[in-house]
């Protein structure tokens, strides 16, 4: 019996396996908004059968984005756009989830695939305000951040709580908080990149503030009944820095405070770190919070076959799994991982024929139907 297709219900919600699709930023908006190339990406991976298609790092200030092409939900016009997404991920039996983001002192830089790569200057699309808990450059060509003022730190973690109410207005099911990959709260946790002598810098307690008032303020904003999730980095991979223990006190803190699973990624705050990588190499972490915070994880980072999956949630290292570059190759992953686990996951009508003998049929959406109107 496989236990990567297990439901695990989260206060009032069910994922239908334990497989989510990573967030992945897609870099090609415009002005924030989702278009189609989102509704295809998301909802192709949701036809796939994953139990969560979480969205990209969505900005939640047009100066938190990493570059001009991020997606946003700083206006209700976001929202908007991505509701009717949300929607067509719901008719697939998937759960939709979106990664609140500001990008801190790696914000308005070029798109991955850029030729020119660092910081984006005015003339091509970039900003000045670049923010984060000292003013110190991530890299040489990367953007020359401001030190953020504790009013601002105020104004941030207030555009987190607006953005979870958009969420909530676009009927997503699940909320993800990025406190990693050296963006800004990552940035505050971790002694590399924060220098401040304030309430915000210095001890753990300090360094960790803004993480729990992000919390606090997405709770806040956000239903009891609803799923939240923190993504961290486990570990800056350099002595000094931020690492496993502080991750799993950090856990500690904001599982009393709220969140619910703690989806375990590494690195980023500083270039040049050397990382072990190999097949599922941040499955430790996942394995090691869990076990010292009693909380949910999700375990991220080279996790391409279904037997590693399943072997992940059934040695109880973690509650998921998150699949990125994996989910790019095949959006079908999960759909193929049941094929390959013996496991009878439910297929689009439209694609029966497909499908292996007696897979149960996921009914067709209706095409032309309005998105439901969320619950209050
Ligand atoms: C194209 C691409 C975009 C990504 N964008 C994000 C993002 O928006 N937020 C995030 O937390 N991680 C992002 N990541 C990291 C992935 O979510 C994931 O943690 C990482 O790729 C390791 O998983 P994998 O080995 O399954 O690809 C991105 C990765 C890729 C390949």
């Amino acid at each position: 019996m496989s236990h990567l297709f297990e439901p695990l219900t989260i206060r009032a919600v069910t994922l239908r396996n334990r497989i989510a699709v990573s967030p992945m930023c897609q870099y090609s908006c415009e002005d924030g908004l989702a278009n189609d190339w989102h509704f295809v990406h998301l909802g192709s991976r949701a036809v796939g059968g994953a139990a969560i298609v979480f969205c990209e790092a969505t900005a939640v200030t047009p100066e938190g984005r990493i570059s001009p092409e991020d997606l946003g939900i700083w206006s209700d016009r976001h929202a908007e756009a991505l509701a009717r997404i949300v929607h067509f991920i719901h008719q697939q039996g998937s759960l939709a989830g979106i990664q609140l983001a500001h990008a801190g002192r790696k914000a308005s830089t070029y798109r991955t695939w850029s030729p020119k790569q660092g910081a984006i200057p005015p003339a091509e699309g970039g900003w000045t305000n670049v923010l984060a808990p000292s003013a110190i450059k991530f890299q040489e060509n990367y953007p020359q951040p401001r030190e953020i003022t504790r009013d601002e730190i105020h104004a941030v973690t207030q555009a987190f709580a607006a953005a979870a109410r958009r969420a909530r207005e676009a009927a997503f099911d699940v909320i993800e908080i990025h406190a990693a990959h050296g963006y800004l709260v990552h940035e505050f946790l971790s002694p590399f990149s924060n220098r401040r002598t304030d309430e915000f810098g210095g001890s753990f307690d300090n360094r960790a503030r803004i993480a729990r008032d992000t919390v606090k303020a997405v709770r806040a904003a956000w239903p009891d009944s609803q799923p939240l999730f923190m993504r961290i980095s486990a570990t800056d991979w350099k002595e000094g820095g931020w690492d496993p223990d502080q991750s799993a006190a950090l856990a500690r803190e904001v599982k009393t405070l709220g969140v619910d699973l703690m989806d375990c990624s590494s690195g980023g705050v500083i270039p040049g770190v050397s990382i072990p990588m190999g097949p599922g190499y941040q499955t430790k972490f996942a394995e090691k919070i869990r076990r010292e915070a009693g909380i949910l994880t999700g375990s991220v980072g080279m996790i391409t076959d279904s037997a590693q999956a399943d072997h992940i949630i059934r040695t109880g290292q973690a509650d998921i799994v998150l699949l990125a570059r994996e989910m790019l190759r095949d959006p079908y992953w999960p759909l193929r991982a049941a094929r390959e686990l013996g496991h009878a996951a439910s297929w689009p009508a439209q694609y029966l024929r497909a499908a292996p003998d007696n897979s149960p049929m996921r009914e067709p959406a209706a095409p032309n139907r309005e998105p439901a109107k969320p619950s209050a």
